[in-house]
């Protein structure tokens, strides 16, 4: 084990070097022009895989984009790590508001600024230089080990699912381990044990086959977009509550332990606000700014669009107007059903003056594990050693929709292992990731192979 952290603290400069190749792919994965970097992101990874001792790596094509697979078997006896991560990126517009460019990786204080900084490749390759470092040591790991890195997570996962269940012994393991998801603020490690599931959809309305004069139109004909808010403004009463009966059917309560293990952790609404620059925060009523986000489902508009939005004025009645809405769902909500009610109640509140179109996007169901499941106290005990400090236990807003697959395709637990902070702008512009962060999440990933090779 010191002969893998030297190696680790000796090789601390190079990883960066080779993070920085990794991040210069731009594996947009939203986007078409983009699907040849997609696939070369996914080259790359499985040489990197190869080349640092990993074996059976190579692609697995789906109707999308490949899915990178590799594994180490040797240590029989031992259990066995199955570990995801993704290697696509959210698009990065808009570009204007990058410091530096999203796909030429650069270094300030501490920080490594580049899109998949944080989200997921950093972390993905704190695990590979992690094996790295006990293959090129010692020749062997303390477990076994199969990575499966998917390239169309940030689109919603659309085939995977589908290869998971088609690969169900291939894929035997005891623990899924992700580090995908981030720790609580800095200095203060965590393993998440519950994520939000997700519904999210489109919505399109017409008024009028064409936009028409809004002097000679106007009054009597409906206006698309007003219409739109209108809706949009029933969806979510003024505490916060959303609106579409049978939402909060299948919520479960927050628990009264929960509240108060999360009412003395370290968060400053403060610092929150003066962090995103928000005037004042809004949510539901009853509930802190942690429970709204970690336990309570939430409904969002993602975007809105609707008539003249150019510089200056113009007069017109818009023909159509569209809105992206999702929504974020806590056990033991079904992303179908609260799918199905959402549709419906849609249908029951837009006017005959609009033609309205419905269209169901990707989702994904909510995940909760118990703390005192073995494998995620193994992870405590790792990110200790590697952070110096124990971890707190928390709960995230965001969404991974494998982690529940996982758990009911292939019986098995997950293991949330993020070292993202709240701030390094995930899916926003200048993404960054700390970089004694990932150095320090390198020598836990490899005290983390340790603790469950002990099991
Ligand atoms: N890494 C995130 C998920 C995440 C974010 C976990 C914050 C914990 C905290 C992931 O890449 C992501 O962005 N997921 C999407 C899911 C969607 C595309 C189905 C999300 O949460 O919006
Ligand atoms: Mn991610
Ligand atoms: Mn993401």
């Amino acid at each position: 084990m010191d002969n893998v952290i030297d190696f680790i603290n000796v090789n601390r400069d190079r990883y960066i070097d080779e993070l920085k190749a990794l991040l210069a792919i731009p594996s947009v994965s939203a986007l078409p022009e983009h699907k040849d970097d997609v696939r070369r992101c996914a080259d790359w990874c499985a040489d990197e895989m190869r080349r640092i001792g990993l074996q059976n790596v190579g692609l697995f094509e789906t109707p999308g984009n490949p899915i990178v697979y590799g594994d180490w078997l040797g240590a029989s006896g031992a259990p066995t790590i199955l570990f995801y991560g993704h290697y696509d990126v959210q698009p990065v517009d808009p570009l204007n508001l990058w410091d530096s460019p999203p796909f030429e990786a650069t270094v300030r204080d501490g920080e490594i600024y580049a899109r998949g900084a944080a989200d997921d490749k950093g972390q993905v390759f704190m695990h590979l230089k992690a094996i790295e470092a006990y293959l090129k040591q010692g020749g062997r790991l303390p477990v076994n080990l199969k990575i499966i890195l998917e390239g169309e997570e940030e689109v919603g996962s659309e085939n995977l699912d589908e290869f998971i269940r088609g690969h169900k012994n291939e894929l035997k393991a005891d623990v899924v381990v992700i580090s995908d998801s981030g720790m609580f603020a800095r200095g203060v490690p965590s393993i998440c044990y519950g994520l939000r599931g997700l519904v999210y959809f489109q919505i399109d309305l017409r008024g009028s086959s064409t936009d028409l004069h809004s002097g000679s139109f106007g009054g009597a004909v409906a206006n698309p977009g007003f219409v739109l808010s209108q809706m949009i403004s029933q969806m979510k009463d003024r505490s916060g509550r959303i609106k579409i009966p049978g939402f909060y059917d299948d919520v479960v309560a927050l628990q009264d332990e929960e509240r108060q293990a999360w009412a003395s952790l370290p968060f400053n609404e403060k610092k929150y606000k003066k962090d995103f620059g928000i005037p004042k925060l809004f949510g539901e009523t009853g509930y802190t700014t942690l429970e709204r986000t970690w336990v309570r489902p939430t409904l969002e508009v993602n975007g809105l669009l609707s008539g003249f939005t150019g510089e200056g004025a113009k007069t017109v009645l818009p023909a159509v107007a569209m809105a992206k809405i999702s929504m974020r769902l806590v056990p033991n909500q079904e992303p179908n059903k609260i799918a199905d009610l959402f549709q419906k109640y849609v249908e029951e509140i837009a006017p005959k003056t609009v033609q309205l179109k419905v269209t169901r996007m990707h989702g994904g169901k909510p995940w909760m594990t118990s703390y005192d499941n073995p494998y995620v106290q193994a992870a405590g005990r790792a990110i200790e050693k590697g952070f110096g400090r124990t971890p707190i236990f928390t709960r995230e807003g965001g969404s991974i929709p494998v982690v529940s697959t996982f758990q009911e395709e292939l019986g098995l637990p997950s293991v949330l292992f993020g070292v993202g902070l709240p701030d390094e702008n995930a899916h926003a512009p200048n993404e960054k990731l700390d970089l004694s962060n990932f150095h320090n999440g390198i020598i836990a990933s490899a005290h983390l192979y340790d603790e469950i090779g002990r099991r």
